[in-house]
């Protein structure tokens, strides 16, 4: 009998148990042995106080520990403490822990990893990055040696939830972030998933995969949608451009770069479609050309499947993408930024423009001000919000919109 630590019993602590439950018997097929949920630790006894389990649910770590041994812990309670603490603590016994917080991953993977390998143990994190798509234990279990040179992706189901809903049915941010965070979709803080934080902790994961180590995050840019303005998509749609949270990291010259941001998708790039709360993770190297990845970023059920998948994978096969087969880009991936002035702006974005030799290819209008196309080699000025473009842009863009007042400079 394989016995079972829950840490956590929120949106993803509750899908891990049921999904325990239902798949029982295959589960037991694969493993062997059966498995049982010995104990649950929560934060909030009252929240729990009707819970009716065959199991110790208790708020009381040192109780919690008294439960076991354990086989196998899963953490799904989020944040840096006590996870961070409570994943040591086990890891450090060589118990493996598997975990759905893309936040302490990020910031102290290195560390766990290391822990793990030295305790002959195994520290999982499939969940951690774009939910229910197995993106991690293909890296690491079918691309061991795949060159890689770009992995970008739209990484965060929540803002994407949002984007589409008030892209497409005219709704207000406030009122589907509400709606994000009822689906259980959103961090218990949704400023991670607003301000880009939640994406950048994924793309820094996916990054030392791809890449074979943890990034600088110095190297890596975070920008989220909070100076984002509902007219800055709307000129992106009249001109067949859709806007987009992406998160991108890609090696040139031997250096790892990334960034998370809005950005404009031409319909031609496989990312511009997808929608919802779901994600999508493009992998792109000179032998795979581009390899997509694309299913539901959050939410329970998906979550809860790839926590328990990833630990009867590495019981199946313990992969390593240890030292990365690491490729040049051979092109900056995007060309042109769209840089967005208000009506009231417009003089000292003349006199930028012009102080800077920056050449404007096209204009777009809007009732609310301009977006200017600009070559994206310019450092872009602080006081107006810029996106990049990914995909090629061409005056043809502008021919399609009827509504859109074009003009160039
Ligand atoms: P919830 O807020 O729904 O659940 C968190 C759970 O952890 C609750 O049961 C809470 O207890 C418990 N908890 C919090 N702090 C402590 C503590 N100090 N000691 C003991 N228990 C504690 O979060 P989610 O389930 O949504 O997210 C959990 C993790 O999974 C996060 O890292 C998140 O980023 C990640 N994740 C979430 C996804 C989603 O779709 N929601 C998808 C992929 C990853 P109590 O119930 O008593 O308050
Ligand atoms: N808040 C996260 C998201 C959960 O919306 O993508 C999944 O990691």
């Amino acid at each position: 009998m394989l016995k079972i630590g829950l840490i956590g019993y929120g949106t993803v602590g509750r899908g891990v148990y049921e999904r325990l439950e239902v798949s029982k018997a295959s589960i037991s097929a694969v493993l062997g042995e059966e498995c049982h949920v010995e104990a649950i630790l929560i934060k909030n006894e009252q929240k729990h106080r009707l819970l009716e389990k065959e199991c110790l649910v208790t708020v009381d770590w040192a109780e919690f520990q008294q439960a076991g041994p354990f086989d196998l812990i899963f953490e799904a309670i989020g944040g840096l403490e006590p996870a961070l603490t409570y994943t040591l603590a086990y890891l450090e016994k060589g118990i493996p822990v598997i975990t759905a917080n893309k936040k302490l991953v990020a910031e102290h993977g290195a560390k766990l990893e290391e822990v793990a390998e030295s305790n002959q143990t195994y520290y999982g994190y499939e969940a951690a990055v774009a939910g229910g798509i197995p993106i991690i234990n293909v890296l690491k279990g079918l691309l061991p040696t795949t060159g890689i040179s770009r992995v970008s992706g739209i990484l965060n189901g929540t803002t994407n939830y949002m984007l589409t809903e008030m892209i497409e049915n005219h709704r207000s941010f406030a009122e589907v972030l509400i709606e994000a965070q009822e689906l259980g979709y959103a961090e218990a803080d949704p400023t991670d998933d607003v301000g880009g934080f939640d994406a950048w902790y994924k793309i820094r994961i996916l990054s030392r995969l791809c890449f074979g180590q943890w990034p600088n995050t110095e190297l890596f840019h975070c920008q989220g949608l909070t100076a984002l303005e509902d007219w800055h998509a709307e000129v992106g749609e009249r001109i067949g451009l859709k806007l987009k949270l992406i998160g991108e990291a890609h090696s040139i010259n031997g250096h790892v770069h990334g960034s998370v941001a809005p950005a404009f998708l031409t319909k031609t790039e496989a990312l511009a479609s997808v929608s919802g709360v779901t994600n999508g993770v493009s992998l792109e190297g000179k032998d795979i050309k581009q390899l997509l990845f694309i299913g539901p970023g959050a939410g329970k059920e998906a979550t809860a499947n790839s926590m328990v998948e990833d630990f009867l994978f590495h019981r199946r096969y313990q992969g390593n993408r240890l030292s990365a087969n690491v490729e040049s880009i051979e092109e900056i991936p995007f060309r042109y930024s769209l840089v967005f002035i208000k009506q009231a702006e417009r003089d000292t974005a003349l006199q930028w423009v012009k102080e800077q030799f920056i050449q404007v290819n096209e204009t777009y209008s809007h009732p609310e001000g301009e977006a200017w196309l600009v070559p994206s080699v310019y450092e872009v000025n602080a006081q107006f919000p810029s996106y990049h473009v990914y995909g090629e842009i061409t005056s043809s863009y502008a021919e399609e919109s009827s509504s859109a007042q074009l003009g160039t400079f």
